[in-house]
């Protein structure tokens, strides 16, 4: 997902609001967990969220988002953040975050979400370690 940062995105000084980059996560997070599901998401949690690097007015935000695991009716989905300058086409990493999105019936019910099956070495390594995020966010509850 790309956005122009506009004034409307900024902040008192001129850089992208964190609030805005937030929504922006959730949006592209949200439409990687859908299009596995094919189903309703709500976020149920944002891990934390550290900004690295400012993004400035009239550069390029850059989200990139993958589901890395899927469990009984939960996903857990990793949003990478970067800027870009659009004279130079230099990117910085802005913020990377974990969200979890509980699939939703028609009805409001919680829904199954298919099994993600591996392809590769990196979709395992990801998939083990978003186990690992989720007992600690379960047992934080
Ligand atoms: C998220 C929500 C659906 C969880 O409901 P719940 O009744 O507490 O959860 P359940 O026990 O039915 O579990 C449903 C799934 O959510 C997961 N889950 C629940 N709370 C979670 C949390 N804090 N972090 C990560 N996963 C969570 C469970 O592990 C389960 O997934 P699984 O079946 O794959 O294990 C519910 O709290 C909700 O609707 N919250 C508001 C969501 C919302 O409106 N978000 C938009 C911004 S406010």
């Amino acid at each position: 997902m790309t956005q122009l940062v506009l004034p409307e995105h900024t902040n008192a000084i001129g850089t992208i609001f964190g609030g805005q980059v937030a929504a922006w996560i959730d949006v592209c997070g949200a439409i990687a967990a859908q299009r596995f599901c094919r189903k309703q998401v709500v976020t149920a949690s944002i891990d934390e969220l550290v900004f690295h690097n400012a993004i400035q007015r009239g550069h390029i935000a850059i989200f990139r988002s993958a589901v890395n695991a899927a469990w009984n009716r939960s996903m857990e989905v990793g949003v990478k953040v970067e800027g870009e300058d659009p004279l130079t086409g230099v990117r910085t990493h802005t913020a990377s975050a974990y969200l979890t999105f509980v699939a939703l019936e028609p009805d409001g019910a919680r829904a199954f979400v298919p099994r993600l099956l591996p392809e590769n070495d990196d979709d395992r390594r990801r998939a083990l370690e978003a186990g690992v995020r989720r007992e600690h966010r379960l047992r934080n509850r």
